[in-house]
């Protein structure tokens, strides 16, 4: 089902063609998007995900799908890590994260692009892993999480965000009517791409939720596979290790 929601529904182009195509269009305005229609709670939600990594005190990390390096750069401020491999698969993105960290602070991020679904890394290479926002647009999910758990050390852990819905059904109904009415349109305005912003609720709508995700992660191998609803629900935080 989710491999099928796709942001142009174009004959002929894969998910990840058109991912790829949707994110180097909006790169120039995704990040004043995403803290304008999150109103600035997906730093919290973030800083958040790095404090289930910090007691591992990894050396080598990843942040998947790190689009323009925002977990990156939280993982370099708040981590004492040596090096942190930020992979994504659309060039204009990699491009506005590599221009935000040209400070020497910054310099053991390297922006590399890649496929979450075949990595050029070795088995058991990286100490910890970060996903934001990232593995609801991967084409083929399983073979993405697969990949993400073959390149972690064995004990490694994994911190995914993914937006979500409410349980409560009233305010289930009011993020509702934000989400797939008023953020789609704002979305348009300043990104100027049309479908961006609707493929985004689509997207949600269609991803496994909560235990629904927990027991992909348990079937691809990983351990401890655990969800923490956000902000009454509109973020989850998935936690799991290698
Ligand atoms: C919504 S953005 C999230 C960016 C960032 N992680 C954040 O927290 O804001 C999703 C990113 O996932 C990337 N992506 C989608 N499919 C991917 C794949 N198969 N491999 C690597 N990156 C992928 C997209 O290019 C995009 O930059």
């Amino acid at each position: 089902m989710n491999q099928h929601v796709k942001p142009y529904h174009k004959q002929g182009e894969g998910k990840k063609q058109e991912v790829e195509q949707m994110f180097d269009n909006i790169a120039h305005r995704y990040d004043f998007l995403n803290h304008l229609l999150s109103a600035g709670i997906d730093k919290l939600w973030r800083k958040r995900a790095i404090k289930f990594i910090q007691p591992y005190k990894p050396h080598r990390m990843m942040d998947m799908a790190t689009g323009t390096g925002d977990f990156a750069i939280d993982a370099a401020n708040l981590l004492e890590v040596k090096e942190i491999v930020a992979l994504d698969l659309s060039e204009e993105m990699l491009a506005v994260g590599r221009s935000k960290v040209n400070a020497k602070k910054y310099e053991h991020i390297e922006f590399v692009k890649g496929d979450s679904e075949h990595m050029a890394y070795q088995d058991n290479s990286f100490d910890a892993m970060t996903a934001g926002f990232g593995v609801r647009n991967f084409e083929n999910l399983e073979k993405g999480l697969s990949e993400m758990f073959r390149v972690l050390k064995p004990g490694a852990p994994l911190v995914i965000l993914e937006v979500s819905q409410p349980e409560n059904n009233l305010l289930k109904a009011l993020f509702s009517v934000y989400f797939k009415g008023i953020l789609p349109l704002i979305g348009r305005l300043f990104s100027k791409d049309h479908r961006a912003y609707t493929y985004l609720p689509e997207s949600v709508e269609a991803f496994p939720k909560g235990q629904d995700f927990v027991d992909i992660l348990k079937k691809v191998g990983f351990t401890n596979a655990k969800f923490k609803p956000l902000t009454l629900g509109i973020c989850a935080m998935y936690t799991c290790e290698k």
